[in-house]
């Protein structure tokens, strides 16, 4: 092996795709890789191995900015594009990648770093930390009457993909306020997300795009495709809610309504967070079924900076330890006093109230899991017999981190 280590150019491009679609088991898709090459990939921002002029490792970094509690947004490096051929694996290819981006998000104030993970018990030894849950839905559209009538008082109006963008993008910008643990999204990830399939970018998607017009103007959008199938002569389509941001209740309970009751639908298929109430809407609770899985994982590369930049539910102060040894720059005590008004962090030499590794507390920060759960599978080391209990009163989120786009 004779490895060199270097940013990607545009002419590595037909590599790098290749790469990309070997490791992910995909067919090649040109258009596809053309499509991202020219709109969103990062070079600045990538890494890659070489081995006598192969590209064997490679890894790229988005600049994405996330939704913190409170209602900020912090940049946040994107991680994506990981990939080592299969005859170069478990040779330090992929931590040599990491610990290079590590170093550039950290050298570029980046606070926060993100990945999803093919496999989950790849990142954690890089601090990264499982912070936001997702549901798959399947639900029956036949049986999916409300519980009461909602008074929604809006109206449903299909939007042409050409105004789509335009329209939705200022409901996606104020609902980061809203909802932690999103990311912004590029012009180049809204012509993506809003297509059902990226290979063919010149033709119009095969997707619909509604807008809930409402009291306030349009307070929410939903996109969605519908897959044609008849079984015995009688309509069984699945319609594959894609996208659907409400900034009102009342719109969230219309979009759903209208996604229900589209005519021929049996089936609707969403992957949504946690903790939407269209479960309470539903009268059948059985007719939606959910299955939990993990999404997001979150990696805070400055700690003060990142626990200092979100709000909290109460007020307190607190020694937290961390424990961070691909970041040494982490490693130490910080004091937080924080609060529903914003906080402060700062190294002390005072003891501390709780213990935990950087990859804990990128799971606790935007607030979508207990830290008792996690001190009960000795994740946190609690000194004071109230620790956790505060840490989790601080922390928690009324409302669960949404990871609304894959990258
Ligand atoms: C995952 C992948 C990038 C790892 O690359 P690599 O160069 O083999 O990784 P490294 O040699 O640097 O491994 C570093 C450590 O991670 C561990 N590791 C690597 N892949 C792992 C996996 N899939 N599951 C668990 N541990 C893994 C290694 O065992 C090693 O541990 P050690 O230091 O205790 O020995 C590579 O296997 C790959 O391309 N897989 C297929 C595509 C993919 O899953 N990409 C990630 C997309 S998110």
């Amino acid at each position: 092996m004779n490895l060199e280590y270097r940013k990607l150019t545009i002419d590595d491009f037909d590599a790098v795709a290749a790469l990309d679609e070997m490791v992910e088991g995909e067919l090649p898709n040109p258009a596809r890789a053309a499509y991202w090459r020219d709109n969103a990939f990062e070079f600045d921002r990538s890494m890659a191995a070489f081995d006598d002029g192969q590209l064997v490792g490679q890894s790229m970094t988005y600049s994405l900015g996330m939704s913190v509690p409170g209602g900020s947004v912090l940049p946040c490096g994107g991680v994506s594009w990981i990939g080592v051929l299969p005859t170069h694996r478990r040779r330090g290819i992929m931590t040599a990648m990491m610990r290079w981006q590590m170093d550039d998000i950290h050298e570029r104030d980046e606070p926060l770093a993100a990945l999803y993970t093919s496999q989950a018990p790849i990142y954690g030894r890089f601090g990264y930390g499982m912070s936001h849950f997702r549901e798959k839905w399947e639900i029956d559209a036949d049986n999916s009457a409300f519980e009461s009538e909602v008074e929604s008082g809006g109206q449903i109006k299909f939007v042409e993909y050409e105004d789509a963008k335009a329209l939705f993008r200022p409901i996606h910008e104020r609902a980061m306020h809203l909802f932690p643990g999103m990311v912004t999204r590029s012009d180049a990830f809204w012509t993506a997300r809003l297509y059902d399939d990226e290979t063919g970018l010149d033709k119009p998607p095969k997707m619909f795009y509604v807008a809930y017009d409402g009291d306030e103007g349009i307070e929410g959008f939903a996109a969605y495709s519908i897959d044609d199938n008849w079984v015995d002569a009688l309509p069984r389509q699945v319609l594959t809610v894609k996208e659907l941001i409400a900034l009102s209740d009342r719109a969230y309970a219309g979009l759903w309504r209208f996604c229900l009751d589209v005519d021929l639908v049996s089936t609707v298929k969403a992957t949504r967070p946690p903790d939407e109430p269209l479960v309470w809407l539903l009268a059948d609770k059985r007719a939606m079924k959910r299955e939990v899985g993990d999404s997001m994982y979150l990696r805070l590369v400055d700690v003060p900076g990142a626990l200092s930049a979100r709000k909290y539910d109460t007020e307190d102060s607190m020694v937290i330890e961390v424990v961070d040894e691909f970041c040494p720059w982490n490693n130490g005590r910080f004091l937080l006093d924080a609060g529903p008004e914003g906080a402060a962090c700062s190294p002390t030499s005072e003891g501390p109230d709780v213990t935990m590794a950087a990859r804990e507390l990128g799971s606790l920060y935007l607030g979508g899991v207990s830290a008792r759960s996690m001190q009960r599978a000795g994740r946190i080391e609690d000194h004071t017999g109230d620790g956790v209990a505060r840490l989790d009163r601080m922390f928690r989120s009324t409302v669960a981190p949404w990871a609304h786009m894959y990258w």
